[in-house]
């Protein structure tokens, strides 16, 4: 695998149909996303302010949508950092393998939706920094 940077994680614009006072985003696996999705799962009841995630994946694949609410979406490749404002249903951005994130600044009421490229597997997860550290060095 080819070493992940940040720069290769960004707020996408999704599609969004303007529906009889309402808007819906329909999303593919394959056409908006480049991988197929075998997974949604959805973060909620998060007390406002709290953080989440503090982990990367070896080869989850993730969409990561703000559906209701706001967070920052904190992205480390092992180099640099960006922080991502998500507060918009038709924004996402898409995660490679090997990006350590953590999910910040919860407001409360917020949904963040994950669309995932597979099944949970504890395996795939690399949840230890200095273990990161020592992954993203040797790709
Ligand atoms: P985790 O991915 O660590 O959550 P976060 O990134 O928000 O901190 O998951 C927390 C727990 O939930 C984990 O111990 C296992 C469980 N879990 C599942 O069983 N299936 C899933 O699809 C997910 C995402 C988590």
């Amino acid at each position: 695998m080819k070493r992940p940077s940040v720069h290769d994680c960004q707020l996408l614009g999704l599609p969004r149909i303007y529906d009889r006072g309402g808007n819906i985003t329909p999303l593919h696996g394959g056409g908006e996303l480049p991988f197929d999705i075998k997974r949604v799962y959805y973060l909620y009841d998060v007390q406002g302010g709290e953080s989440r995630g503090g982990h990367a994946h070896k080869n989850l694949q993730q969409l990561i949508v703000a559906a209701t609410g706001s967070f920052d979406l904190v992205l480390f490749d092992g180099k640099e950092k960006k922080t991502i404002q998500m507060n918009r249903p038709y924004q996402g951005v898409f995660i490679k393998p090997g990006i350590w994130r953590t999910l910040e600044n919860f407001s409360s009421g917020s949904i963040c939706l994950v669309l995932a490229s597979d099944f949970y597997d504890e395996t795939d997860y690399i949840r230890d920094y200095d273990d990161y550290l020592k992954y993203i060095d040797r790709l």
